[in-house]
């Protein structure tokens, strides 16, 4: 048996209820770098082993029955990083878009993005947006990525929208409330994050989803995202599970069924 089946038996066991699998989970897929380095390789070879656990992760989400994923690609942050590694994740997520394109369609699976995808290069934007177009009513789950993108970001550009409607008449300021807030944000029609799940030990937001995960769930673990497949998700997916959802009240009254 070799290491990685050993590790992932038991965790592969992990029972999972069909009945409340979270409607929407969101993924900050770090650690490429870390994995990277500890086997010696440049920092690139992680983001492409990385890309392989997101197809394992979207098939398995998929063959679940999870409605929603976000997966966070690359932050507006991370046009910080060295040009010639922002370069790579270019041509990483280029790639990705032309090999998935059969997986998406077959599969039923709407591709959508959010972040400032202006910003992207011509030639990963102009792939994206095709195939986005080209999947957009498929119904089975919904795949979002995030690019370019910060969740501060993503709450002024929704409150700049609100502005201007008011500003234009459109709009009365009392008629605003966290439904049409809600409906101004990139993400849409998603439901809520139920999940969050940040890979590679960190235990921070970063930036990503501040609105939408304002409920969720948060999961971390220190696998790195290179090395999260699909027993890792469904450990995380059975550990939801476990959690019981409050939404500020108290034990009692959710399992007595009081209001
Ligand atoms: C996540 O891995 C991928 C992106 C942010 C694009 P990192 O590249 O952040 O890996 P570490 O955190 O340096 O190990
Ligand atoms: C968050 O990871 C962004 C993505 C996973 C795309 P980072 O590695 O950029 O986050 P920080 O900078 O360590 O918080
Ligand atoms: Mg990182």
């Amino acid at each position: 048996m070799s290491a990685d089946s050993f590790r992932s038996a038991p965790l592969g066991a992990a029972p999972i209820d069909p009945a409340t699998l979270p409607r929407h989970i969101a993924v900050i897929m770090d650690g490429n770098g870390r994995w990277a380095r500890q086997q010696g390789l440049e920092r690139v070879a992680g983001h492409e082993e990385g890309a392989k656990s997101v197809r394992t992760v979207v098939r398995a989400a998929r063959a679940l029955g999870v409605r929603a994923l976000t997966l966070f690609a690359f932050s507006e942050q991370n046009w910080g990083r060295p040009p010639l590694e922002v370069e790579a994740l270019m041509r990483l997520l280029y790639r990705y878009v032309l090999e998935e394109h059969n997986e998406i369609m077959d599969n039923d699976i709407r591709l959508f993005a959010i972040g400032d995808l202006h910003r992207l290069p011509t030639f990963a934007r102009v792939a994206l947006k095709a195939l986005m177009k080209l999947s957009a009513g498929n119904k089975s789950m919904t795949l979002c990525l995030a690019l370019s993108y910060g969740g501060r970001e993503d709450v002024v550009l929704a409150a700049r929208a609100l502005a201007e409607d008011v500003a234009a008449g459109r709009l009365a300021p009392e008629d605003i409330d966290e439904t049409l807030f809600e409906s101004r944000l990139s993400t849409g029609e998603m439901p809520p994050v139920d999940l969050m799940i940040r890979t590679s030990g960190e235990q921070r937001l970063s930036n990503f989803l501040l609105w939408q995960a304002a409920y969720a769930e948060l999961f971390f673990t220190d696998e790195m995202w290179p090395d999260f497949r699909k027993p890792q998700l469904l450990e995380a997916i059975a550990a939801y599970q476990q959690r019981e959802r409050r939404f500020g009240r108290t034990s009692a009254q959710l399992s007595d069924g009081e209001s």
